[in-house]
Formats: structure tokens, sequence, C-alpha cells
């Protein structure tokens, strides 16, 4: 009987260890941390204790409730081990798993607690990053208004995407104000604390968009731009540069895979329209209705086409480009 009884609690430790070995798996590590750029305790940390912590009552100065304060490094650094989050009390404490769920009643962000989390992990040091290390440069100025807002509005901001009506997880990634609103989308000075290019960067099924990666060259955009300070810039072309044959690689494919590709391309084909290829983006060109180019009626917008792209107009400078390209014969240069 005694034999019976240990082999049956043998199994059930085994089970059990096994199904928490599973439920670790499952768990969302965020990806490669030494990858990430340092979290600043000054500017990211300590507001989220200040605010949510170091309050009158709870764990200010003077109150220190189960002996903890909240209000500055050298006294929660107290609680935390670093390198381990899930052996630092400061950060047990903010799962709903823990007994006492600190704050209580009102649960940290899913942003700040993942925020707390990295800290941690990359040593839990008093990092301060208030002053630019990388400012911009005349020359790889990223605008917003030019390089992210098409970016953002064309592979995020999209139906059942992103987009105001559906602003899926409370993002809505259609204008500067609404991505300033969510809580950590944006960390300027800091791509790798920021929600939004966190998930760019992610690997696995977490990735967005879940179409897949954008390219190589649209994250570091968006990476420069973050580092730069992650400003609401607007800077119009001075000069168009057209005067040489216009490039479809330098110049017509930037134009399409910022503004239209999110929305037209394999898995995403908007109205059957897929422009991921030069042939693709050709075959609109080629397609005349009533005696113009569809691709050229639909960005110029004129009536009998559908306006694209479907929220703003592209500037005079891409239009002009386009058009050109397709005055020279559409060439695959
Ligand atoms: C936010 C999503 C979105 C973006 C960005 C977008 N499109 Fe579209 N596009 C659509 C949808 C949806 C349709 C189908 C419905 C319609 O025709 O209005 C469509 C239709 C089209 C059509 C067929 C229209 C017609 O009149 O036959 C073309 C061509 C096209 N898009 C080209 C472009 C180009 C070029 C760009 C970039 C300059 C672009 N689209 C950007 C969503 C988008």
């Amino acid at each position: 009987m005694k034999h019976i009884t240990a082999l049956l609690l043998l199994s059930v430790v085994i089970v059990g260890l096994f199904i928490i070995g599973q439920l670790q798996s499952c768990k969302h590590e965020p990806v490669g941390l030494d990858k990430l750029s340092p979290v600043c305790f000054d500017t990211e940390i300590l507001p989220i204790f200040q605010n949510s912590c170091a309050i009158s009552g709870c764990h200010d100065n003077a109150t220190r409730k189960a002996g903890f304060d909240a209000s500055s490094y050298e006294s929660i650094i107290k609680d935390v081990s670093p390198g381990d989050p899930a052996g630092s009390t400061v950060y047990k404490v903010l799962g709903s798993a823990y007994g006492n769920m600190m704050p209580p009643k009102s649960p940290l962000s899913v942003q700040s607690r993942v925020l707390i989390e990295v800290w941690i992990a990359q040593g839990a040091k008093k990092t301060t990053c208030g002053t630019n290390t990388n400012p911009p440069s005349s020359t790889d100025t990223i605008c917003f208004v030019q390089n992210i807002l098409p970016m953002l509005t064309s592979s995020c901001g999209i139906t059942n995407c992103h987009d105001a009506a559906s602003h899926q997880a409370g993002y809505t990634l259609t204008s500067y104000a609404t991505l300033k609103q969510r809580t950590g989308a944006i960390i300027a000075g800091n791509p790798g604390a920021s929600t939004i290019y966190r998930s760019m960067t992610a690997s696995g099924e977490d990735i967005m968009p879940p179409s897949g990666a954008l390219a190589a060259t649209q994250l570091s955009t968006f990476n420069k731009w973050i580092m730069n300070g992650a400003q609401n810039s607007d800077c119009p072309t001075a000069t168009c540069d057209t005067a040489t044959t216009i490039k479809f690689s330098t110049q017509v494919w930037s134009i399409i895979q910022n503004n239209c590709l999110g929305c037209h391309n394999v898995s995403n084909a908007s109205g059957g329209v897929n422009l991921s290829s030069y042939t693709q983006i050709k075959s609109y060109a080629d397609n005349l209705r009533s005696g113009t180019p569809v691709l050229d009626g639909v960005i110029r917008q004129i009536s009998g086409f559908s306006a694209m792209p479907l929220s703003y107009k592209l500037d005079i400078c891409s239009i002009r480009k386009i058009e050109l390209w397709i005055q020279q014969g559409e060439q695959n240069n």
C-alpha cells in the first residue's frame, strides 16, 4: 500500500513538473534582451515607481509599507536581484500570481511591467538617458510626415488592425497624436523599449505586421527616428530629384514600399491588387482606364479611380516620379 502511494505521489510530481515546463515554454519572454537598447532608470523606471507605488500611505519615503520605499533607486534596488526579474520581489509582486498583487486592484500596464522586467534583466542599473546620444545630422534626418507616417498607415493603420475603428490592443497607428496616446508605444531615444519597435523586431508569431517583418531599411529608418527623439517632424522636399531617368530600384520602389505595400502584398492583396514586385507594379502602369494608367489614376486620385493610398495623398514629388517612370518606359533599372 505504501508503495502504491509513493508511486502515485511520484507520478503526480512528474506530471506536475511536465505541466510547469509547458507553462514556462509558453511564457512570453521578451526576445534578445541583450540586443535591446538599455532601459533608462531615471526616465522610464523611476516614474513608474513614483506614480504607482511611492504614494502617500503606501510606499513613499514616510510610510514605507511592508518596509518598502519606492521613491529612489537606492531604496528600490534593495528588493531587486539584478539580472533575475523572476527572483526580484519588486517584479514578482506585479503579477496576479502573487498573493498581494501590487498596486492593489490596479495592475500596472503590460508595457510598464515589461519595462521593469527588461530593466532588471539588463542588470537593474541606475541608467540615465536624458541626453540625446545620437543627435540627428542634417543628412540622415528622418522626418515623421515623410518617412514614418506612410509606413505606419500603410503597414499598421489598416482595417482590422490599427486603424481608428479597430485599434487592436489599443494602438491606433494613423497619426502622430494617436501614436503618442499609447503609453510606451514610442519612447524617444530608446527603440528597444518602445513597444512598437519591439513588436516589429520580435521573433516568431509575435512579429508585427503579422504578415511578415518590414524591410530592414524600414526598420532602420524607424530605429533612427526614435533614436533621434521621435519628433513630429515635417520636412517637405525643397527640390524634387527628377532631372535624370527615374530609377525603379531607388525611387519608385521606395514609394510603393512605404505607401502601398502594407495593403497590397501577397497575403493582403486589397481589392485583389498585389504590388510586391516590379512585374506587378508595371502591370498597373500598363493597364489603361479611359486612357490613363491605373497606377497614375489612383495616386493622382482622379475620378473613376479609387483614391490611393486610402487615407491621404502622396506628395507631389512622389506622384511626379511615378508618372515620369511610366513615361520613360517603366524600366526595371
Ligand atoms: C490602407 C490600405 C491601402 C493603402 C495604403 C493603399 N491601398 Fe490601394 N487599395 C486598397 C483597397 C481596400 C482597395 C480596394 C477597394 C478600392 O478599390 O477602393 C485598393 C485598390 C487599389 C487599386 C485598384 C483601384 C482601381 O480603381 O481599380 C490600385 C491600383 C491600388 N489600390 C493601388 C495602390 C497604390 C499604388 C497605393 C500606394 C500609393 C495603394 N494602393 C495604397 C487599400 C489600400
